[in-house]
């Protein structure tokens, strides 16, 4: 049968990917489906790089999870998407409630960004992780709060000067179809380009429901290379109302499908991420993130609990074939 890398490669992409992590990593039938680098050519930490786990206290850096991540990457030939310098969430309490100016905390996040990337130089950065309210307003968190929108130049400011190889991307949800969230991100970025700050690229979560995928997927990634940046779907996975039954599990490989297909062809859009591959539905938290999230709602991933490959994976390898 035909593999996921393989395919989206020769379909011009840079790569297939997954998210995954450390505590998955001794599940070694799992580990080996990961580390086959035919299915997938790219690995994204979904936790270990994070700035609670990266920096848990101001200037004192832990960086043996990622280390762990990106040693499996470099064994396996396998690209790391670095995930991520700045976001509201999974911040260490030190961040969240210190008595910041807009120096000292402009200060905080260049020396977190610039070690962070520094460290783990290479392939691909989600710099800014989720900016954005649903109705396209930026997010009430501490680093808005204090810096207003400057955050975003000091975060990328700072990754260009500690790797300028890697790609820098802004990353969020529900920017996969029109609307207010996707014209906010499209209006950040034309600002970021027309003052000379760097940025590669815009992730498209895609964190999606079955049956309810975009249906301007293509367009939204259309318009964001239109403003001279790459876009990648960087945490695919579509969930359901379980129990899984025939009917959804088509569903959802037409919905995988019709996913892969609008990034295949767009030539702009270098590379799909699922957010991880299997969910072992009695380990809920170590691998897929829907069952512990979302209650009632699961099977979200191209393989199913038993690694085995489900009809969604068929679709993903449809949409790169089309
Ligand atoms: O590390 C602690 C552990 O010590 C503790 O025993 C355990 C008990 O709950 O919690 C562990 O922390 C969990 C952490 O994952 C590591 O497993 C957190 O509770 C849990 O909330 C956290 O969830 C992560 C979530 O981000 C947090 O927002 C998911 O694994 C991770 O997949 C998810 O990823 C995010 C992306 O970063 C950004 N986009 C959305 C995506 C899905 O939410």
């Amino acid at each position: 049968t035909a593999k996921s890398n393989t395919v989206a490669q020769a379909a011009g992409k840079k790569y297939f990917g997954s998210a995954t992590d450390n505590p998955e990593f001794t599940d070694a039938a799992y580990l080996a489906i990961l580390s086959d680098n035919t299915y997938f050519g790219q690995i994204t930490p979904g936790n270990s790089m994070k700035w609670d786990a990266t920096e848990p206290e101001q200037g004192t850096f832990t960086f043996s999870g990622g280390d762990a991540v990106v040693s499996l990457a470099q064994g396996n030939s396998q690209l790391v998407r670095g995930h991520n310098c700045v976001w509201y969430n999974q911040l260490p309490s030190w961040v969240t409630s210190g008595s910041w100016t807009n120096a000292t905390l402009t200060a905080a996040v260049q020396n977190h960004c610039s070690t962070l990337v520094s460290h783990y130089k290479g392939d691909i950065w989600d710099i800014i992780n989720e900016p954005f309210n649903d109705d396209g307003t930026w997010r009430s968190d501490v680093f808005y709060n204090t810096m207003g929108t400057y955050f975003v130049d000091v975060a990328l400011i700072a990754a260009r000067a500690a790797d300028p190889n890697a790609k820098l991307y802004i990353n969020d949800y529900n920017i996969e179809g029109t609307g207010a969230k996707a014209t906010a991100m499209m209006n950040l970025v034309s600002n970021l380009k027309s003052r000379g700050i760097p940025i590669d690229g815009v992730g498209l979560q895609g964190h999606f429901i079955v049956g309810e995928v975009p249906t301007t997927i293509q367009t939204v990634m259309e318009q964001f290379v239109a403003l001279g940046v790459e876009v990648a779907i960087t945490e695919l996975d579509i969930r359901m109302t379980l129990p899984e039954t025939d009917a959804l599990l088509e569903q959802q490989k037409t919905d995988y499908q019709n996913v892969i297909t609008a990034c295949n062809a767009v030539a702009g859009c270098v590379g799909v991420t699922i957010w991880d591959y299997s969910e072992p539905l009695t380990m809920l938290t170590q691998y897929s993130w829907v069952p512990s999230t979302f209650s009632g709602q699961g099977a979200a991933c191209p393989w199913d609990a038993n690694l085995i490959k489900k009809p969604a994976y068929d679709g993903i390898i449809a949409g790169f074939s089309a």
